[in-house]
């Protein structure tokens, strides 16, 4: 069976200060890195950008899981390429020509995900499904840290299973937005396997301890 993961967001970190939340990272549990991507016209904020993921990947070997909340990602998908970036994911409702935007990830080398908001239903991803190594589905409305987890997720995991099952396919299921300890067992229960946590690893007193919490609740 393939393993659960467990990926830190540092659109919670101390920006000042990353090299310091990367290395928590580092030495955790934490599989992958979250890199939260927002250009401030997709989604109402503006995080960081490519200079910034051009420093982290100076410190760290970890997977990047790069979650693109910008319209016209096509513009940038060589770009977050050549920085080194293993997995990207454009949003379906920023995407025009989906089926395109991921045949241009997979010919730069990277793995390809499709993220979608709360109010996309995943039936619309099954002619795409087949495409993917990931389904990110947000749990929040995406823009930013520490909202509130909206409930209807839990039927959307049900939903995109059944699809995967279907078809007999490998793609994981990411949830994004208001994990905690306390709802990633009903996550896990309901199909979902990797699983985004920002607030509640970097507002902890002791983030390594929060994701191992996490990854024995994930993997246990
Ligand atoms: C929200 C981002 C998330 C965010 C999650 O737009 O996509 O990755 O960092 O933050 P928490 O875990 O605080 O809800
Ligand atoms: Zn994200």
């Amino acid at each position: 069976m393939k393993k659960n993961i467990i990926a830190p967001s540092l659109l919670a970190a101390y920006f000042a200060d990353l090299t310091s939340a990367i290395t928590l990272c580092q030495k955790s549990k934490a599989d992958w890195l979250h890199l939260d991507i927002m250009d401030g016209v997709f989604v109402p904020n503006i995080s960081f950008g490519m200079p910034v993921i051009k420093s982290i990947k100076k410190q760290t070997d970890m997977f990047m899981d790069t979650h693109l909340m910008i319209v016209d990602p096509d513009r940038y998908t060589k770009t977050f390429a050549d920085l080194g970036v293993h997995l990207l994911t454009v949003h379906y409702e920023a995407c025009t020509h989906l089926h395109r935007s991921i045949q241009l990830i997979r010919e730069n080398g990277m793995q390809a995900g499709v993220a979608i908001n709360p109010h996309t239903p995943v039936s619309l991803l099954e002619p795409i499904l087949s495409e993917l190594d990931l389904v990110c589905l947000m749990s929040v409305n995406p823009g930013f840290g520490g909202q509130k987890f909206i409930i209807n997720t839990y039927d959307k995991i049900v939903k995109l299973k059944a699809m995967i099952k279907d078809k007999n396919l490998n793609v994981r299921i990411e949830i994004d937005g208001g994990v905690t300890d306390e709802n990633l067992e009903k996550l896990k229960q309901h199909g979902a396997d990797t699983f985004v946590a920002g607030s509640h690893v970097f507002g902890a007193k002791n983030p390594i301890k929060t994701i191992e919490k996490l990854y024995t609740i994930a993997n246990g």
